[in-house]
């Protein structure tokens, strides 16, 4: 990306970030990311103000199945929030800048917390389609980076650190409200690929034998850059399926939509919990 392209993005995310912060008129303590089928936790949102991606300038569409394309912004039992109610994914088409557009967005509007959820498969059999799983590492094979192309300083560094990306704090208290909410919830390492297509039976072996537990298509770009924004992060992956190979069934993207649609209700409880007690964290 030349210096003038990233100049005309970052003034598209400056936009953007003004159009919704007046829209919301709060700050929200974090941005909720919601995967597939699991748009239901914005219904627990009180007093929400709802916007269309297509009223918020410059806003990539998202066109996956499943995902309903709107920000919803409010509160979850007192502590403000906004919600991607739909996400985009490098498979789409988009590049790896417009797909992290919303978490620049969030980033610049003073948003400390990065809580992303996904769909995922399961790598191993240790792993059950419903098992909620908390996402402690990635590995990133989706060939690319959102961070190619020159640098804004004041965005965040050059070579950000990803060892301590997922907040050690958060995750504590993501188990403390498992617990609490007599939710089980796993930990894993979500490995990310660009998809369309689900793996190979081969690329799963080879997933499982590199350390990953989850696989998925989404995720890791936007940690990348909450990161680089100096976002805290945590992340939840709800297991769809289980991989590539590990059946004797193929895989389809109705059977994740399936999948979530029973986990829904678990997820929300873990998800609006974790937000809910960010009001009392004491840092
Ligand atoms: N592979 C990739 N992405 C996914 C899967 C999978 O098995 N399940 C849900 N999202």
């Amino acid at each position: 990306m030349s210096k003038e392209r990233s100049a005309e993005y970052r003034q598209h995310v400056e936009e953007a970030t003004v159009f919704v912060s007046r829209s919301v008129g709060f700050v929200p303590r974090a941005a909720v990311v919601l995967g597939s089928g699991l748009g239901s936790v914005a219904e627990a949102i009180e007093n929400p103000v709802v916007i269309p991606y297509g009223e918020i300038p410059h806003w990539p569409l998202s066109t996956a199945p499943g995902h309903k394309g709107r920000l919803v912004a409010g509160y979850l039992k007192g502590v403000p929030v906004v919600a991607m109610q739909g996400r985009l994914h490098y498979y789409e088409g988009y590049s790896m800048r417009e797909i992290t557009f919303p978490v620049r967005v969030f980033g610049g509007w003073g948003t400390e917390v990065f809580f992303a959820t996904n769909a995922s498969g399961g790598v191993h059999y240790g792993l059950l389609p419903g098992d909620l799983v908390l996402v402690v590492d990635h590995i990133n094979l989706m060939g690319a980076n959102p961070l190619f192309g020159p640098n804004e300083d004041d965005w965040g560094p050059r070579f950000p650190d990803m060892t301590l990306a997922y907040d050690k704090k958060l995750m504590a208290l993501a188990e403390e409200v498992a617990l609490r909410e007599s939710v089980n919830l796993k930990r894993g390492v979500y490995i990310a690929f660009a998809g369309p297509s689900f793996e190979t039976s081969a690329e799963i072996r080879m997933a499982r034998v590199l350390g990953a537990d989850l696989v998925g298509m989404s995720t890791v770009p936007e940690i990348i850059v909450a990161r680089h924004m100096g976002m805290r992060i945590l992340a939840v992956s709800c297991v769809a399926n289980y991989a590539a190979g590990m059946t004797e069934s193929p895989l389809t993207h109705q059977e994740v939509l399936d999948e979530m649609g029973r986990a829904a209700d678990r997820l929300t409880r873990l998800v609006v919990g974790i937000v809910a007690s960010l009001g009392e964290e004491g840092r």
